[in-house]
């Protein structure tokens, strides 16, 4: 099997994240399966992680998921990302793409917040078999704090490291990291994050897993600690998800320092 392709597409672009209750963006959902149906072959495996947008952050928010256990916050909010990836599946069936969904709050586990073991066995065999795996941001059991949230942000990294991905992206509503001026920066590298992370903002809507600032840190930790690099880009646009497959130069390239 040729190494996988491991992209998310943010909650920012499958919903309406400025909505306090779930708004899917059922045109933009078909667009990214239509795109994807157009790419997807044996030769290129893929593993697709969508964000919970406007389906997980308003709940986690109104449950305080983040700070404490609450059993009918977690059921809520799985429930309600689960119908966000159902929507997400059958649009890419629909399609002609061979997809699946994988639930995160049933294969990992979380200590303190962080992945601590996550069942990638299937995962690896759908691969094997031709199927697109699709995982998602999801609440998880923590063996400290009982449960958390867990961020497609952060799939996308430890799935990329046990599978050995090679091209990885984050595709979401802004091109990539902009500095100050809101001007795109081309390169990030752990040696210059510092310098830059004060410029990266969190999300302008409710985001309880740390928007841009989030994805930057995970992907530089991805680079530091393994050499892989990665993209962020902006994936709003009519064609930008072949684009970034196709190995195009966009938004941000996260690696390792020079
Ligand atoms: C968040 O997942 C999960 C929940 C709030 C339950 P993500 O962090 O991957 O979602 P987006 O991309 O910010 O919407």
């Amino acid at each position: 099997m040729n190494s996988p392709i491991v992209l998310k597409i943010g909650g920012s672009i499958i919903t309406d994240k400025s909505s306090a209750v779930p708004k899917a963006l059922p045109g933009t959902i078909e667009r990214i399966a239509g795109e994807l149906a157009g790419v997807c072959n044996e030769n290129s495996p893929l593993i697709l992680v969508h964000g919970a947008g406007s389906f997980g952050h308003p709940l986690a928010k109104q449950f305080k998921l983040t700070e404490q256990f609450d059993t009918k916050g977690l059921i809520e909010t799985h429930r309600s990302v689960k119908s966000l990836n159902a929507m997400v599946v059958d649009a890419l069936v629909s399609a002609g793409v061979p997809a699946l969904p994988v639930h995160p709050l049933s294969c990992a586990m979380l200590e303190q917040g962080r992945i601590s073991d996550m069942q990638t066995a299937p995962i690896h065999e759908m691969l094997n078999r031709g199927l697109v795996p699709v995982l998602h941001g999801d609440v998880a059991m923590d063996s400290v704090w009982g449960m958390d949230i867990l961020s497609g942000d952060q799939i996308v990294p430890y799935v990329a490291r046990k599978m050995g991905a090679e091209l990885i992206g984050i595709g979401s509503n802004i091109d990539g990291v902009l500095d100050n001026k809101g001007q795109n920066i081309p390169e990030v590298t752990p040696a210059t994050f510092d310098g830059i992370r004060k410029y990266i903002g969190g999300s302008s809507h409710t985001d309880v897993t740390g928007g841009m600032l989030g994805k930057v840190q995970e992907l530089v930790e991805l680079a530091g600690k393994s050499d892989i690099s990665s993209r962020i880009f902006d994936a709003s646009a009519a064609g930008s998800i072949i684009r970034f497959l196709q190995g195009e130069t966009m938004g941000t390239l996260i690696q390792k320092n020079k």
